[in-house]
């Protein structure tokens, strides 16, 4: 069999691939606009990094990928940003709050279906040094505006407090002891689960494990009163900002770093078993974990091919275009299409051209599938006329201006006849 990319991963061409970026584009306006600035980190980590945001969740414990370099050191590739972050932030120890956005690959050795990849991709910001409840806010609001920004109207914000260390300790002491008492009711990955995290249960999508579930304790009897008044403050937040959410009490989120506000964006576009876009919380214990002083940090991922998914679900943000506006016919051996296209891509025009000396009709075939508005057309007569001719496409004719379908320029006027005609084009094939 010829090779294939890796399971789990693919390959994104154009037009995708244009997608993807217009995406992070947006997303990078959108946090710039807010005041976070671009952290570029490296792909892979010491292991310990991530081993240090929780060995209980299956992202650390199942999902990595990991290797020995030739100089011995133990690395794995991200499987997240949040860690890698923290890590650069003890290690620079930017003045405060330290506020950063991020894009790029994460790697997660999953069970690949319908939206879930081994190589995935996310956009991220994140907030270190404040434990204002306004921070929680400002980070789902950010997350909130940019994916509706896209133009995403089925979306559900869940949120929820997993309260602070010493209130989810007493919480996950309290599961464990009611799940224990009800574990033959459980099913047999339902003890698995119970065994390694009883937080894990609870989102549990199994219906035996569902039943249990359903009565077991919840945090919010175990908020201590800063954490419950934290909570408060930003729910108040997010209504006083008109952005609808509703209080999910069995949200934990699969990577154990969470303290406080915790919240998922899900898509109803989307297939149920992978609906989330993005996550993201509170992980005030994550710097000083990390060897770093006691600094409290808000933020979120979002999932891009998830969003991309739900996009084409929604049929919102189209592929940005990846037309020429202009196709040069050269039937005189190609030499001139050379001299024409690099001439005006000088001047900032999209060119496309042939290869191969194929025929007129070859080449306008081409020309007509590229998308572009025009056609440079040289023939043997034209070369010994020191002229070129331009002609409008199909789809693309003149409709007020009256300008014929074809006409002749002189050679030496091209690029600035064309730069002309790209500069008044309105869109719609029509000159102004
Ligand atoms: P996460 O929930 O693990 O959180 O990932 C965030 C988003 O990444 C998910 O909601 C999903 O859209 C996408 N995602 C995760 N795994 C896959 C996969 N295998 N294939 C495709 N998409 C995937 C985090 O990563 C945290 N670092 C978020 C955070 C930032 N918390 C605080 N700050």
């Amino acid at each position: 069999m010829s090779l294939q990319a890796p399971r789990g991963t693919r390959d994104i061409l154009a037009p995708d691939s244009a997608r993807l970026r217009a995406l992070v584009e947006a997303f990078a306006s959108a946090a710039e606009l807010a005041g976070y600035g671009q952290v570029v980190s490296p792909m892979f980590e010491l292991i310990e990094v991530f081993r240090r945001v929780g060995e209980a969740t299956d992202i650390v414990s199942k999902e990595m990928y990991q290797f020995r370099d030739p100089g011995d050191r133990h690395l794995a590739l991200r499987p997240e940003l949040t860690a890698s972050l923290a890590r650069a932030f003890v290690q620079h120890r930017p003045t405060l709050p330290w506020k950063a956005w991020y894009e790029g690959p994460q790697f997660r050795y999953e069970k690949p279906q319908a939206g879930r990849f081994r190589q995935f991709n996310q956009v991220g910001a994140e907030l270190f040094g404040s434990d204002d409840p306004q921070a929680d806010v400002e980070v789902i609001a950010l997350a909130w505006r940019f994916c509706t920004g896209l133009g995403l109207r089925k979306l559900r914000l869940a949120v929820n407090s997993l309260g602070d260390r010493a209130d989810r300790e007493a919480y996950l002491a309290a599961l464990a002891a009611y799940f224990e008492g009800r574990s033959a009711e459980l099913s047999a990955q339902g003890r698995e689960t119970l065994g390694r995290n009883p937080l894990r249960l609870l989102d549990s999508k199994r219906p035996e494990d569902r039943a249990v579930v359903a009565s077991a304790p919840v945090i919010d009897d175990y908020w201590s009163e800063a954490a419950a008044a934290h909570f408060g403050a930003v729910l108040a937040g997010l209504e006083a900002l008109g952005i609808p959410f509703e209080r999910n009490q069995r949200l934990v989120r699969g990577l154990d770093y969470y303290r406080r506000t915790a919240f998922e964006l899900a898509s109803d576009a989307l297939d149920g078993a992978q609906d989330a876009v993005g996550g993201g919380g509170r992980y005030d214990g994550l710097v000083a974990d990390l060897g770093g002083p006691d600094t409290p940090g808000v933020g979120f991922a979002l999932g891009v091919d998830r969003l991309l998914l739900a996009c084409d679900a929604e049929g919102v943000f189209p592929a940005p275009s990846g037309a020429a506006d202009v196709f040069v016919v050269d039937v005189t051996g190609g030499g001139e299409a050379t001299l024409l296209a690099e001439e005006l891509r000088r001047t900032g025009v999209r060119v496309q051209r042939a290869f191969d000396g194929r025929s007129m009709k070859a080449q306008m075939k081409a020309a007509d599938r590229s998308g572009a508005r025009w056609a440079l057309l040289v023939g043997d007569d034209e070369l010994a006329d020191g002229v070129v001719s331009l002609r409008r496409m199909r789809g693309h004719e003149a409709t007020a201006s009256g300008e014929s379908i074809q006409r002749q320029i002189p050679r030496a006027a091209v690029a600035a006849e064309v730069a002309r005609l790209v500069a008044g084009s309105t869109g719609d094939g029509s000159t102004q």
